[in-house]
C-alpha cells in the first residue's frame, strides 16, 4: 500500500483570505476557523487537513476523541446511527463538530453520559451525534459547525473540510 495519501487534493487546497471568507460565507465563520488558518501572511491562507484517527485507531459506540486545532476545540464522535455527513466506518458513523457554542462562541464541555455537550455559559445543550441545540435552555436554534471526515486508504481518518457551518 502506498504512503502517499490519496487526500492530496486536500493538502494542496489553497485559498487566499478572501476566497476563504466567501467560502465561509461570513466574518464571524472566521473566528470559528481560526485554527485551520495558517496566518503567516495576511495574503495567504491554508486549509491543514487534519488526522484524527490512526490507522489501529477503533472507536467504539459513544466514545469519542477531543482535539484541537489551532484555538479551535473540535469533538470527533462514534455514533451507532447514521447522522448526515458521518463517515461510516465498521459498525459505527463517525461526526465531528466544532465545540464552540453556535450562540456565543463558549468552548462546549465533553459529552455527558446522556450523549450530550453542555455550553457553561448560558447552558445550552448540544445532541453529540448531530450537533443540534437540545433541552429546555433555547439559546439558539443553529447546529454546531461540522466537518468533512474522509477514510484514507492506509486506515487513517482525516479531517478534511467544512461541511456546515454554524
Ligand atoms: S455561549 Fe453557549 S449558550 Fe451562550
Amino acid at each position: 500500500m502506498s504512503d502517499k495519501p490519496v487526500l492530496a487534493h486536500v493538502f494542496e487546497k489553497q485559498l487566499d483570505r478572501r476566497e476563504f471568507m466567501q467560502f465561509l460565507g461570513c466574518v464571524a465563520c472566521a473566528t470559528a476557523f481560526s485554527g485551520f488558518i495558517e496566518a503567516e501572511a495576511q495574503t495567504t491562507t491554508t486549509i491543514t487537513p487534519f488526522q484524527v484517527l490512526g490507522a489501529d485507531e477503533v472507536l467504539k459506540s459513544g466514545e469519542y476523541k477531543l482535539f484541537k486545532a489551532g484555538k479551535l476545540p473540535l469533538i470527533v464522535y462514534a455514533s451507532d446511527t447514521e447522522e448526515p455527513d458521518s463517515l461510516a466506518l465498521n459498525d459505527i458513523w463517525l461526526v465531528a463538530y466544532s465545540r464552540r457554542c453556535s450562540h456565543r462562541g463558549t468552548t462546549i464541555r465533553e459529552p455527558n453520559s446522556s450523549g450530550v455537550m453542555h455550553c457553561p455559559d448560558h447552558k445550552q445543550d448540544f445532541d453529540t451525534k448531530t450537533g443540534i441545540p437540545v433541552g429546555p435552555v433555547h439559546r439558539t436554534n443553529k447546529p454546531l459547525t461540522q466537518f468533512k471526515l474522509e477514510l484514507n486508504p492506509d486506515n487513517t481518518v482525516w479531517l478534511t473540510d467544512t461541511v456546515r457551518v454554524s
